[in-house]
């Protein structure tokens, strides 16, 4: 099994962003290719990680990669993984009604499983707004 992570830049902020477009087409795609993984967003920036079968994993980041709705896409990680470290699918998304800590909170959970070299630019950006790097 293969793991991706990656943080990119919305090509549209705000209301605009397909969030909900995304988040639609990932759930359907991934349930059906075997992927789990997370997103987070704040409107403008990404977070995602992404792991499953190695062919599933290639021609979906392949997708993402060539997706007009973010840029400056700039790769953490691709490595082989053993285990899966996200059991199910899990994606937040914050709508503007939605308390911070309660969505923070909802992150966090699916996190607890996962590796510190993931869990670390999460909680990081998270937290300060940047990847700590
Ligand atoms: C930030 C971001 C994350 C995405 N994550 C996924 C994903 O996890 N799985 C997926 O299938 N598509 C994801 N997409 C969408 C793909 O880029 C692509 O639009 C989609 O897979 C096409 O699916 P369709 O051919 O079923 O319409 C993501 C797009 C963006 C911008």
């Amino acid at each position: 099994m293969r793991q991706i992570l990656y943080v990119s830049t919305s090509t549209v902020t705000g209301d605009k962003a397909d969030l909900v477009g995304i988040l639609e087409q990932s759930r359907h795609n991934n349930a059906i290719d075997g992927i789990t993984g997370l997103l987070w967003s704040d409107g403008t920036r990404f977070l995602q990680v992404i792991e499953g079968p190695t062919a599933s994993i290639d021609s979906t980041f392949e997708r993402i990669l060539n997706d007009h709705r973010h840029h400056g896409l700039s790769l953490q990680h691709n490595i082989s993984i053993r285990d899966r470290q996200f059991g199910g699918w899990t994606m937040a998304h914050r709508r503007a009604t939605d308390p911070v800590d309660a969505y923070d909170a909802r992150m966090r959970r699916p996190l607890a499983g996962a590796s510190d070299a993931v869990r670390s630019p999460f909680l990081s950006l998270m937290a300060t707004g940047t990847l700590g790097t």
